[in-house]
C-alpha cells in the first residue's frame, strides 16, 4: 500500500534542507531570503518528468487536485460529468463543487468505468469523463479514451490509487487530458496530506495554476501583490514541506510499486488455487500498482465469512467486501444532486456494480510484508471458502 511505510531519513533530510536555506514555507517569492530553495517547484518539475508529462501542479489534496483540474476545464452549473459507480466520495464532490451534475456508470470485471455503460450514460448536456483507477488497477483507457474522442469530451484520469501504474507502458495520469493525485497517507506515495495534475494542455496548465492561487497569474513582470488576474479562484497551494516530502518519496516510488508487486505475487500464489475464487479483470499490457489484491467469491455471504475468517487471524481487508458504504455511489443517499441525477433514489441503481462488489474481497498489500502472511490468509480463506456451514454467523 503506501508510502508512509519507507518514510525515513531522506524524507527528515528533504525538509530539514528547507530549514537550513532559510526555512520559507511557501511555494512563492520570499526570493531574498530562501538561497534558491523551491520545494514545491522541483517537486512538480520532478513529478512532470518521472510521468513525462508536459506540465505538473502540486495541490493540497487528492480531492482538491480534481476539483482544480475541473476548473480548468470551465466546467460548471448545466454541464454533466461522469464518473464511475466504485470510487471514493471525493470523485464525486469535486463535480458537486464545480456546480456540475455528477452521473456515475456502472464499473465492469476490472472494477473500473464500464465503457458500454459509460456510452449510454452521455447526454447533450456532458462535458468530461472522470476514469478512476480504483485500487491500482488501470480501466479500460483505450475504449474510454475512443468514446471521449468521439463524443468531443474531456477525459479526466483520477489516479489517486493510481500513481506508479501504467498502461500499455504509459503512465496512469497520462493518458486523459489531465490526471490527479492523491499524496494522502494510504497512498502509494504521500506527502501527508497532498496531490498532484497532470496535462497535456498548457492553456489547461495554465488555468489550473491561477485558479488554485486566487487567480494569480504569476506574471514575472510584476510583484505579487501587482499580479495580473483574469478570474477569480481558490486557495489549493501545497506548502514547501509537503514539496520536500515529496520530492524523497518521489524517488522511492518505483521501489514501493515494485515490493508491492512482488508481495502480491506472494499473495496470490498462496490462495489462487483455492476454490471459488476469481481474481479482478486486468487490462492488457497492465502494470499495476498492485495496492491491494481483489478476487471475486461465490456470493455476498461467501465475501463476508472470508472477511469475517481473515479478521479473526488478525488481518484485516482494503474496501471490500465492507466499505460499500464509503465506495459505492449506491449508498450516497447523503449526497441530493447525485440522487436527483440517477431518478431521485438510489436504491435501484448500478445493479451491476452492486452485484461485483458484494461479492468481492479486497487484501491489502504492504511494502513490509510478514514472511507468515501468504500462509496466514490461506488458512483463513480455506475455511470461509471450505466450511460455511460452522462459520457462517
Ligand atoms: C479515488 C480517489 N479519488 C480521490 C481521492 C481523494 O484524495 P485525498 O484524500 O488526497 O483528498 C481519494 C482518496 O482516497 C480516492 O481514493
Amino acid at each position: 500500500m503506501p508510502g508512509f511505510e519507507v518514510i525515513g531519513a531522506e524524507e527528515q533530510a528533504e525538509v530539514n534542507d528547507v530549514f537550513a536555506r532559510g526555512g520559507v514555507l511557501f511555494r512563492h517569492g520570499f526570493d531574498a531570503l530562501r538561497n534558491n530553495c523551491y520545494k514545491v517547484r522541483e517537486f512538480e518539475a520532478a513529478f512532470a518528468a518521472a510521468m513525462g508529462a508536459p506540465h505538473a501542479l502540486a495541490v493540497t489534496s487528492g480531492t482538491a487536485a480534481l476539483r482544480v483540474a475541473l476548473a480548468a476545464t470551465g466546467i460548471g452549473p448545466g454541464d454533466e460529468v461522469i464518473t464511475q459507480s466504485f470510487t471514493f466520495v471525493a470523485t464525486v464532490e469535486a463535480i458537486i463543487e464545480a456546480g456540475a451534475t455528477p452521473v456515475c456508470a456502472e464499473i465492469d470485471a476490472t472494477f473500473n468505468l464500464d465503457p458500454e455503460d459509460l456510452e449510454r450514460c452521455i447526454t447533450k448536456r456532458t462535458r468530461a469523463v472522470i476514469a478512476v483507477h480504483m485500487l491500482g488497477t488501470p480501466a479500460r483507457l483505450p475504449e474510454i479514451q475512443a468514446i471521449c474522442r468521439r463524443h468531443n469530451l474531456i477525459l479526466i484520469e483520477d489516479a489517486a490509487w493510481g500513481c506508479g501504474g501504467s498502461l500499455a507502458n504509459r503512465p496512469l495520469g497520462t493518458w486523459g487530458e489531465m490526471g490527479t493525485f492523491s499524496f494522502d497517507f494510504a497512498k502509494t506515495m504521500t506527502t501527508g496530506e497532498g496531490g498532484m495534475i497532470l496535462f497535456k494542455d498548457k492553456a489547461h496548465y495554465q488555468r489550473a495554476a491561477a485558479w488554485h492561487d486566487h487567480g494569480h497569474e504569476n506574471n514575472p513582470a510584476v510583484p505579487r501583490w501587482e499580479d495580473t488576474r483574469s478570474g477569480s479562484g481558490f486557495n489549493y497551494r501545497m506548502m514547501e514541506l509537503q514539496g520536500a516530502v515529496g520530492l524523497a518519496q518521489l524517488r522511492k516510488l518505483l521501489g514501493v510499486v515494485e515490493a508491492q508487486r512482488a508481495n502480491r505475487e506472494r499473495l496470490w500464489a498462496a490462495i489462487h488455487d483455492l476454490p471459488g475464487i476469481t481474481p479482478r479483470a486486468v487490462p492488457d499490457s497492465a502494470k499495476e500498482t498492485a495496492d491491494a489484491l481483489v478476487f471475486s467469491v461465490q456470493d455476498r455471504e461467501t465475501a463476508l465469512r472470508c472477511r469475517a475468517s481473515l479478521l479473526a487471524r488478525g488481518v484485516s481487508t482494503k474496501i471490500l467486501p465492507e466499505a460499500t458504504t464509503w465506495h459505492f455511489a449506491g449508498t450516497w443517499t447523503h449526497m441530493p444532486e447525485l440522487v436527483k441525477a440517477h431518478g431521485g433514489s438510489l436504491s435501484d441503481a448500478f445493479p451491476q456494480s452492486r452485484q461485483l462488489l458484494e461479492r468481492a474481497v479486497s487484501l491489502p498489500v504492504m511494502v513490509n510484508m510478514p514472511e507468515t502472511l501468504p500462509l496466514t490468509i490461506r488458512a483463513a480463506l480455506l475455511e470461509a471458502l471450505t466450511e460455511p456451514a460452522r462459520k457462517t454467523p
